[in-house]
């Protein structure tokens, strides 16, 4: 008895020691999948629901239904199998329950919306067991033509204390996996796979306490992107590769972001590092960290854009950023003279405060010079002097471009890459996409926070 309670508290303190002070508090649903499984189990393919594993059938009503059985408390499985869906399904309203998708979801239908949207519940996990579990989009079927019309994968709305993990999303049509109004939640040991081209965001999120990591994210947009209004939300071990990078933004009218940190990610051949980006607007984001970041071929590296040309004006000053740290990236960046690894330009409407920028060593590519580029941004009043080419006033007015060019390479730039960095992609956009393994790192030098599933 005193064994079996030494061990439960021992299991919590590692779970809580797990999560971060970032975080709000713990993240993840209350109930264990055994538990929920001992309450009840519904497989769609058991007679009761119906679904046929022959890839043509669709089982959106095999899968409301076994979701009806078992919202209130246990566990929907989709066994390994190809299964068509060709209606889109919204699951509301599930309370204790889970979703184990051990087989593989192929897009039939053709509709726009979101193939599968998981809101208004709680206390929910949607996994693999074997790591297997994946949707396949197939998206180069729209993308071929032109058109990003398609749906999305997955979308998560107004869900509390909630994981998803050991999945592969795959081609989407259109954005892969969007949180929107979500609390509480942890994505993990997962592999999102799109197409080249932009618009198929890998993970964007617009919650309040939320950890993801160890994801790996191709495509060429949004790797992990986190969107207005947000606050506590954790970013670790994340692998961009052929990505648009991660980012912030785009940032519009009254941006109400806070308490945000990036660690621990890799970039190679995406279009940036990490990007905040916006274009007039106006609120605040507040209290960023950025660090630990490894680039490789990259177009930019540090991007802070507040005249984001891609993007149309939004009415306002601009949205006013105040203590964003950056620390420790490395690598080396594709032509620093004409996209330098340092790129901070503020609104003038609204210059930053408290930016600080330390440890940050990297490298061109081509070429023997690299530019640092600063717009209305100010460090620290106690950083002195102040770094790159940032300044330190206590009056802060705006200033005009400031570009910096250096010669030499920073000592201490050399950093790893991954074993499985693409030289060039395999598959763009008219073609069917295959399904990854769950990689095992998705940082160099780290496995996964928690193990894979079926390793
Ligand atoms: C900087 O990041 C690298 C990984 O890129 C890590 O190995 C190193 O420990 C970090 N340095 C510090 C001082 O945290
Ligand atoms: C990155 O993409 C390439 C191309 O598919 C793949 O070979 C490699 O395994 C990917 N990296 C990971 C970690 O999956």
């Amino acid at each position: 008895m005193l064994a079996n309670i030494i061990l439960a508290f021992t299991a919590l303190t590692a779970l809580v020691a797990a999560q971060s002070a970032e975080l709000a508090g713990n993240v993840g649903p209350l109930t264990t999948i055994a538990t929920k499984k001992a309450t009840k189990t519904c497989d769609i393919t058991s007679s009761a629901y119906g679904a046929v594993a022959d890839g043509k059938t669709d089982i959106s009503a095999a899968l409301n239904k076994a979701f009806a059985a078992c919202k209130s408390g246990g566990v929907v499985v989709i066994p390994s199998g190809n299964y068509a869906l060709s209606t889109w399904v919204t699951l509301s309203g599930g309370n204790k329950w889970g979703l184990q998708l051990d087989g593989t979801i192929l897009r039939t239908g053709t509709a726009g919306g979101n193939m599968i949207m998981i809101e208004h519940g709680t206390d929910f996990e949607l996994f693999s067991s074997t790591g297997k579990g994946a949707m396949q989009g197939y998206g180069y079927v729209f993308h071929k033509a032109g058109s990003t019309s398609g749906p999305r994968l997955l979308r998560f709305y107004e869900m509390t204390d909630f994981s998803v993990h050991d999945i592969a999303l795959v081609d989407s049509p259109a954005f892969h996996f969007s949180l929107d109004t979500c609390d509480s939640g942890e994505v993990y040991n997962m592999a999102i796979r799109g197409g080249n081209q932009g618009g198929l965001d890998g993970i964007d999120v617009w919650s309040t306490n939320i950890w993801i990591h160890d994801v790996m994210v191709t495509n060429k947009d949004e790797c992990v992107t986190v969107k207005s209004p947000s606050k506590n939300i954790l970013v670790e071990q994340v692998y961009c590769n052929w990505s648009g990078g991660c980012a912030m933004g785009s940032l519009g009218a009254d941006t109400a972001i806070s308490d945000i940190t990036y660690k621990n990610i890799y970039a190679w051949a995406s279009n940036q590092m990490y990007m905040i980006k916006s274009n007039g607007g106006s609120g605040t984001v507040a209290n960023v960290v950025l660090e630990n970041f490894i680039g490789h071929g990259n177009a930019y590296s540090l991007d802070i854009d507040q005249y984001w040309s891609s993007m149309s004006a939004v009415a306002g000053s601009g949205v006013q950023l105040s203590n964003i740290k950056i620390n420790n990236f490395t690598g080396t960046e594709t032509d620093g003279a004409e996209r330098g690894p340092v790129k901070i330009l503020c609104a003038d409407g609204a210059p930053c405060t408290g930016v600080d920028v330390s440890d940050f060593n990297m490298w061109t590519e081509t070429g023997s010079s690299q530019a640092y580029t600063c717009r209305s941004a100010y460090t620290d009043l106690s950083v002195s002097p102040a770094k790159f080419c940032l300044k330190n006033a206590a009056s802060r007015p705006s200033y005009d471009l400031v570009t910096k060019t250096v010669t030499s390479a920073p000592a201490g730039y050399a950093a790893p890459t991954m074993a499985a960095d693409l030289a060039s992609p395999t598959w763009g956009t008219t073609e069917e996409i295959p399904i990854p393994a769950i990689p095992a790192s998705f940082f160099p030098g780290t496995t996964p926070i928690k193990a894979l599933a079926g390793a």
